[in-house]
């Protein structure tokens, strides 16, 4: 499959065209801003760990549990064709364990482990910040009816449930993590973008060091290693 022309450029990803309408292809860049582009830095290496991290999440763990995702195939270390979907306008946030902007609202301390992990949602929007909104508000908004909140909430705890046990065989405590959703031109709603370092917080679940995105945002150093580490872990290299 061939690169037509490019559609979009995001702040880790490009987007282009193919021959077949229904696909796109993805090229991931090492590219990484923080604070909704306010940061920017280069991770070397980021882009075709999380192509190959976030392909493997998506083909092998989640669809064989049947959560419908818009992986199609990896092209090579940085490019992977996808389902073209129309990205529903919402950022999906669940936790496990208390930590970044959970933390600072609500005044506690990171690391506090919940008995239920918990959803929230943000308006997709960097002009606004990505607003924190309810489903009242979404459906407020028409960001998406009623039934696509209910099946992206139950398809987000489904891959939680997935990712959390596998990350946990990994020595690897999955803390929180963005999901976006998309519609298939037929209105299927399927799993999108990326599970990467860059949107998931991992913690070692012995040393509690940070395996993930929060080095960039925090300048805590070895931003590299860390994905590489996560990398090795899963993929045995
Ligand atoms: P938060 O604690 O800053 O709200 O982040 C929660 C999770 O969402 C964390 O794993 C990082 C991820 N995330 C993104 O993927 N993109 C974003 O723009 C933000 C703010 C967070």
């Amino acid at each position: 499959m061939e690169k037509l022309e490019q559609l979009y450029e995001g702040k880790a990803k490009k987007v282009f065209a193919t021959e077949n309408p229904e696909l796109l292809i993805v090229s991931y860049k090492d590219d990484a801003t923080a604070f909704n582009g306010l940061k920017k830095g280069t991770i070397s290496g980021k882009g075709v760990i999380n192509n190959r991290m976030s392909n493997f999440l998506m083909g092998k763990l989640l669809e064989p549990k049947g959560v419908a995702t818009h992986f199609v195939e990896e092209l090579n270390d940085r490019e992977t064709v996808v389902k073209k979907v129309q990205i529903v306008p919402l950022e999906v946030i669940i936790r496990n364990i208390s930590a970044g902007s959970f933390a600072k609202r609500y005044g506690v301390e990171e690391g506090i482990v919940f008995d239920e992990p918990t959803i929230e949602f943000s308006y997709k929007n960097d002009d606004l910040g990505d607003p924190l909104l309810n489903t009242y508000h979404a459906l407020a908004l028409k960001l998406a009816t009623k039934e696509e909140i209910e099946t992206i909430k139950s398809m987000a705890f489904q891959v939680n449930d997935a990712l959390k046990a596998y990350f946990k065989t990994l020595g690897i405590d999955l803390v929180d993590f963005k999901l976006e959703f998309g519609r298939l031109s037929d209105g299927t709603i399927v799993l999108a973008d990326e599970i990467s370092p860059d949107t998931c917080r991992l913690w070692d679940d012995k040393t509690h060091e940070k395996l993930d995105k929060d080095r960039f945002r925090r300048d805590l150093g070895g931003v590299e290693d860390a994905y590489q580490e996560v990398m090795r872990r899963l993929m045995g290299e």
